[in-house]
């Protein structure tokens, strides 16, 4: 599903951004002037001091198609309704707990790759992390039912998320299609006496807003397949473009590396402390999402009268913020293209709220998920760092693609090495 906005246009905006000025109007078919922001105060503005005059803009209607009345697209009442009742699920203890899902999905890659390794053969990468990041949000949704039911026909019914980037009608039509399994293991999970599992599912079910009331079918229906929309796409987006930055930068790969061999060196249960012990792999994450925000463009309309950096904007003006083109930005960021971790280390000036930095957005839609990503993708990274070694055999600089998230073209390929072949 493209939003109409090209590699090519981007860079018209960054043209733009430089010699406009922070704030760009763009005149459209309708007459009116849409506006394209970059400046680091009017994005804290609009995402967070003025975020009730705003509701989600262009593209949105498309996406609803596939995600229903989510949280992603809701607005208003409804939002804030499912968002206090959603909150919870992500809490840090509740997302501990799926620390052991992450392990076994992480070692689900590990043997796969192992036997590639050995066999001299190579890695789409691009799909290994679709495949990934898809397995682990649909373990940690439906918990023991993954395998029982959603997994009963014998193959994965949501495996063409991952195999077709498109986010066209022939997706919505499949999406469609897979709401009636998930309906079912919602009724069965309904009809049961005792609730032991522990999964988002349990947690959605047992969700009750201020008057007590829960979810319907049709609006927990709505949120799962938003969780599984962006809880897969935008973690495997980042990893790839992670495996990418390591396989091009040695000392960055030597770094992680050192840190993941601390993570349970004796084969123990990883502990969540080991896991935010790995400041080095969040800066490196950090960085990647800094040249890479899988949600590269933000939409925003008005709801009401606004003034910002001197223009005056009326109600049902439509809003463009590029976290791509801000973190890109030679303004805020000092030779922006070079990838540098060492930007968000603890005593780097990046941290002090003066530049603009958002991939997760800011305010109170900032994304639930943020915290979840990170241990996922630490765990990941950590896990098969320190048993393989990855060299690039695709492009360096792959050529990207941008949908509703930013994607590469052709997928990255990388051949694994076993680190220890005893
Ligand atoms: C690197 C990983 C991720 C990135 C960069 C990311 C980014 C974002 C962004 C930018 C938004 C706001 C979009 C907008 O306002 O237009 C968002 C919203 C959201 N994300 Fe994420 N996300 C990531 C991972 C996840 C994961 C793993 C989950 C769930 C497990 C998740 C669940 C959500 C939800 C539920 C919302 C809607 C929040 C609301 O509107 O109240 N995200 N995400």
């Amino acid at each position: 599903m493209a939003l109409g906005i090209d590699v090519e246009t981007l860079g018209i905006f960054e043209d733009l951004r430089r010699t406009h000025g922070s704030v760009v109007s763009i005149p459209q078919m309708n007459g009116r002037l849409a506006y394209f922001v970059n400046d680091a105060d009017t994005v804290r503005q609009l995402l967070v001091k003025h975020h009730t005059g705003y509701k989600k803009g262009p593209g949105f209607e498309r996406v609803k198609m596939l995600l229903g009345n989510g949280l992603i697209v809701s607005d208003g009442a409804v939002w804030r309704r499912s968002r206090r009742m959603i909150q919870p699920a992500f809490s840090r203890q509740n997302v501990h707990r799926l620390i052991a899902l992450m392990v076994e999905c992480t070692e689900i890659r590990a043997s796969r790759w192992e036997k590639v390794a050995i066999a001299g053969g190579t890695l789409d990468i691009t799909q290994e992390m679709s495949d990934f990041a898809l397995e682990l949000i649909l373990r940690c949704i439906f918990g023991p039912d993954y395998e029982s039911a959603i997994l009963a026909s014998g193959e994965n019914p949501f495996a063409f998320l991952s195999k077709d980037s498109a986010r066209d009608l022939r997706v919505v039509m499949q999406v469609r299609e897979s709401r009636n399994l998930i309906l079912s293991v919602i009724q069965a999970r309904r009809a049961k006496q005792e609730q032991d599992e522990f999964d988002f599912l349990s947690i959605y079910l047992a969700a009750k807003d201020k008057n007590g009331e829960y979810f319907s079918d049709k609006e927990l229906l709505d949120e799962l397949i938003t969780l599984i929309v962006a809880g897969y796409e935008t973690s495997a987006g980042t990893l790839n473009w992670a495996w990418l930055m390591l396989a091009l930068n040695s000392q960055a790969e030597a770094c992680l590396l050192d840190e993941a061999l601390r993570l349970s060196p004796d084969g123990e249960e990883i502990e969540q402390q080991a896991i935010t012990d790995m400041t080095y792999t969040q800066q490196l994450l950090e960085e990647t999402l800094r040249l890479y925000p899988p949600v590269w463009l933000f939409t925003r309309r008005a709801t009401a009268d606004d003034t910002f950096a001197n223009f005056d904007v009326e109600s049902g003006t439509d809003i463009y913020l590029s976290p791509y083109v801000l973190h890109r930005s030679e303004e805020y960021w000092p030779d922006p293209e070079r990838f540098e971790p060492a930007r968000f280390g603890a005593d780097s000036v990046y941290k002090k709220g003066d530049r603009p930095y958002f991939p997760f957005s800011l305010g109170p839609r900032r994304c639930l998920g943020e915290y979840f990503s990170f241990l996922e993708m630490k765990v990941h990274l950590g896990l098969l760092v320190r048993k393989f070694r990855m060299t690039l055999v695709s492009k360096q600089n792959p050529e990207m693609e941008l949908g509703i998230n930013l994607r590469v073209q052709d997928s990255i390929v990388l051949r694994p090495e076993l680190r220890d072949k005893s």
